[in-house]
């Protein structure tokens, strides 16, 4: 089943079984007392009507009991009626408040420990040969699709910094010259890193590229995205906060089958952090090698998580995302962006801009000014799917990092509404959760509308942050589940986002459901700038072609 925006049905086939909490109010003085403590006046609308509607249901047992054990007076008999009304009247007020009331899945995950996968598992295997390239991944090269950067390590020396490239396998007849850097962190020596930027490719096509030399050399494949175009389909995968775990593997190889065409990465990618000394560069090698599965193959956007801060000073090591910065690179002046930790690309029908929780963003920063300029830059004409990434969530109900994103939510939150963005991927939390379209952008400190509201221009926040890492699950969700989130479950896995044309994408989360891909959470995104007067922007668009022409005759 999928649910279409506005119209969210409840079956519970697609979910297994499920409690709203809303549903599990025993009647007992902690509740009642809770009537008093509850923070918010839904919780305590929630509270008193469960109160009620167990009230009324217990007379109503009685009522019955009575009935069949004794010969009711007539006064009785109309007392059980009025009562059998109200009743219904409860349960009938009930449903209609509960179409929209959030699903928290009872899911409870039974697989591997979250520990990391050993260091000699085929994981990590290292290429065979001297030298070979190794931990290769590409990354969109410029701000509409026909740049591609290249980035590989070399163990042993430097080597050839050149990618040999063609669209017939085997045949390389261009090449492009790349860049080569190594780094120290600690007493760890990392390898050659290199990266190597190709540009002026066809739209659409397929490229066969090869790196290293001589019989270490590698070969691989990518296929770039369709010409910017506002009805150009693409399919996105989404994964946060992936580690290098057994869990981590299996999310890996659900995407890969997912038939996604580019990753959009939600921060928190080795959790090497976890580790001391020179473990830690090593295990950002062994994740390079573990991803590279996909990562040779589709580019993956990244943006940057905490575990990507590496600041340890007692290790003498204190510069912000130093492994991160070496071995990820982006294309962040193609938007005229000063820091590889936020830009934005387009990509097929997709303006997607990258956030960076952990670089300042208040007012008159770097990255405000830049967003202020990149958001003006939106043409939803070109580019109608607006997609936002960062990585703390600006919506969490989980325990876990609760509120964290409560000031880039308070700097961020009304452009995010007046350029209505689509949807926002966020990780960091380690569940799945989506929230209906909310906005609190009344919210301030001397007073007004403190609680988010229901809110058609505002996007869908979305929380991946379960891709399987040593961490392991944030399973402690708020009890009640506050209104603006829509569904959400402690369980590791992916998300897909199929744009199928200008006004229409359809979602999926798949849990890693024992090892196999489970479609858990889908529903229809409608677009927020075609979708809502789409016959208006039809003619406008016709308009503006038909002008062009007239021009250019
Ligand atoms: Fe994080």
């Amino acid at each position: 089943m999928i649910w279409i925006e506005g119209q969210q049905s409840k079956s519970v086939a697609d979910f297994g079984t499920w409690t709203n909490p809303l549903h599990t109010f025993p009647l007992n003085s902690i509740n009642l007392l809770s009537l008093y403590l509850l923070p918010t006046p839904s919780s305590w609308l929630a509270s008193l009507r469960c109160l009620l509607c167990r009230y009324f249901i217990s007379r109503w047992l009685e009522l019955c009991r009575l009935r069949k054990t004794t010969l009711m007076p007539m006064e009785r008999r109309v007392q059980a009626m009025l009562l059998n009304f109200v009743l219904a009247s409860f349960v009938f007020l009930i449903l209609i408040r509960d179409g929209n009331a959030g699903i928290t899945s009872s899911f409870i995950r039974s697989e591997w420990p979250a520990v990391d996968i050993p260091l000699d598992h085929e994981a990590f295997a290292v290429p065979k040969g001297y030298n070979a390239p190794q931990q290769v991944h590409i990354t969109q090269g410029d701000y509409d699709g026909k740049a591609v950067i290249i980035s590989w390590v070399t163990p042993d020396e430097p080597g050839p910094s050149h990618v040999q490239y063609g669209t017939s396998e085997n045949k390389f007849q261009t090449s492009a010259e790349g860049t080569v850097a190594n780094y120290t962190f600690y007493e760890y020596k990392s390898g050659y890193i290199h990266h190597c930027l190709i540009e002026g490719l066809e739209y659409k096509t397929k490229y066969y590229y090869r790196i290293g030399s001589g019989d270490s050399s590698r070969q691989f494949w990518f296929e770039t995205p369709p010409k910017v175009d506002p009805d150009a389909a693409y399919k996105f995968g989404i994964i946060g906060d992936l580690g290098q775990t057994f869990n981590s593997l299996s999310t890996l190889e659900h995407y890969v089958q997912s038939g996604a065409e580019t990753v959009l990465y939600v921060g928190d990618l080795s959790y090497a952090d976890r580790y001391q000394y020179n473990d830690v560069g090593l295990r950002w090698d062994t994740w390079g090698r573990f991803i590279e599965r996909s990562t040779a193959y589709y580019p993956w956007i990244w943006s940057a998580g905490n575990h990507e801060i590496d600041y340890m000073p007692y290790m003498g090591e204190v510069v912000p995302f130093k492994n991160y910065l070496h071995r990820f690179t982006t294309p962040f002046l193609a938007s005229h962006s000063s820091s590889p930790l936020w830009y934005a690309v387009r990509r097929a029908s997709a303006h997607i801009i990258v956030l960076s929780s952990y670089s300042p963003f208040v007012k008159y920063t770097p990255q405000y000014m830049w967003l202020q300029e990149e958001l003006k830059r939106v043409d939803r004409e070109k580019t109608p799917w607006l997609i936002v990434l960062m990585h703390v969530p600006l919506y969490n109900s989980n325990g876990a990092h609760y509120m964290e994103g409560e000031s880039m939510r308070s700097v961020f939150e009304s452009w995010l509404i007046q350029y209505k963005v689509d949807v926002i991927f966020a990780g960091h939390v380690h569940a799945y959760e989506r929230s209906y379209r909310i906005s609190n952008v009344d919210y301030n400190i001397t007073g007004g509308n403190r609680y988010p509201i229901p809110d058609k221009s505002a996007p869908v926040y979305i929380t991946v942050g379960d891709g399987g890492n040593q961490e392991g699950l944030a399973a402690k969700f708020l009890d009640p589940q506050p209104e603006y989130s829509a569904f959400r479950e402690a369980s590791y896995g992916h998300s897909t986002l199929e744009i199928k044309n200008r006004t229409h994408a359809i979602y999926h989360w798949n849990r890693n459901d024992d090892g196999k891909k489970v479609p858990t959470d889908s529903f229809v995104l409608r677009n927020q700038y075609w979708g809502s007067n789409r016959r208006r922007r039809k003619l406008k668009h016709f308009l503006l072609t038909v002008m062009d022409e007239v021009v250019n005759m």
